[in-house]
């Protein structure tokens, strides 16, 4: 199927996800609004990336309210770190979840991940838990993790039914972190890619400045385009109006696979990641 802006990937069944997203990790709460009405109205984005930890929801769901697209045409994600300590009932952990989608100001989202697996094998079950149960309720549509090895996704196979919709990494030609994307593909987890444009930090790498060169595109737009093909769901950042543009605008050519070999080529392993990348957390 060819790219478009709007080509969806199905996450579970009948849950249909906007292959490019816009996060808004770091991004002021006195900017947010206006970035995520300008990423919706302006670039054409339907797929919001955001959380609890980044401190915007609010604005993000007043940008989307006076975006005046009706909410079931935008996708909306938020993650959740750890439940609370001390809470052997898990009422706090259930309140803190609805409070989490109350946040947005909309009725429910379209998908609730935990954030890291870093909070150990007993926490991490008793989100996963509590997700199920938010799904239930119709707060979220679907669940899924981010940050997780293959070691967390196997023992949350082993301890749940309920797969992981998705599983959200960092994930660009630097850091590719091939073993979790082919378990995910075996297993038919959709991967999202976080920092997919490296905060900035590869720009004047001299492969994809090659690049530049032969395509007459820019890297970040290389490097999207590089996601995209691959099968990702990458989740561009930007707080610059003409830069979230051109985020968007990937769809007028297309990575030869002989350019696409030579980002695949580019790959460091975990040396190339620029987050603090917890997939190893015990
Ligand atoms: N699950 C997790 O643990 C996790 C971790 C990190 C990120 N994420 C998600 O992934 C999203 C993206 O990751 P990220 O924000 O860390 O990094 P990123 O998207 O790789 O990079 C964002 C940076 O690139 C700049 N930029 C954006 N478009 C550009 C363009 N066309 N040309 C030049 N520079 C450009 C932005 O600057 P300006 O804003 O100044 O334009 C910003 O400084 C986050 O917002 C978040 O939703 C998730």
């Amino acid at each position: 199927m060819a790219l478009t802006l709007q080509k969806t990937v199905e996450i579970a069944p009948g849950v249909h996800m906007p292959q490019l997203g816009f996060g808004v990790y770091a991004s002021p709460t006195s900017i947010c609004e206006r970035s995520v009405k300008h990423a919706l109205l302006h670039a054409g984005f339907r797929h919001i990336d955001s959380a609890l930890y980044y401190e915007n929801e609010p604005q993000v769901g007043t940008a989307i309210k006076a975006s005046g697209i009706p909410r079931d045409q935008i996708f909306v994600t938020t993650k959740i770190l750890a439940p609370p300590a001390n809470d052997p009932s898990g009422e706090k952990l259930w309140d803190l979840l609805n409070e989490a989608v109350r946040r947005f100001g909309l009725d429910y989202v379209d998908l609730f991940l935990i954030h890291t697996p870093t909070s150990g094998p007993e926490a991490r079950l008793k989100m996963w838990k509590a997700l199920e149960m938010l799904k239930k309720s119709g707060k979220t549509r679907a669940i899924g993790v981010s940050n997780f090895g293959v070691k967390h996704l196997e023992e949350l196979a082993a301890a749940s039914s309920t797969k992981p919709a998705v599983n959200q990494i960092e994930l660009h030609p630097w850091c590719q972190q091939k073993d979790i994307v082919n378990y995910c593909k075996k297993n038919g987890i959709t991967v999202e890619a976080y920092c997919p444009l490296t905060r900035g930090t590869k720009f004047d790498d001299p492969t994809l400045t090659e690049l530049v060169y032969s395509t007459l595109k820019d890297p970040a737009q290389i490097l999207l385009r590089w996601s995209l093909q691959k099968g990702f769901v990458p989740l561009p950042k930007s707080d610059t109006p003409f830069r979230i543009d051109a985020d968007a605008d990937l769809f007028d050519f297309e990575l030869t696979d002989a350019q696409m070999a030579l980002l695949d080529g580019l790959d460091r392993g975990a040396k190339g990641a620029i987050d603090n990348n917890p997939v190893n957390a015990p």
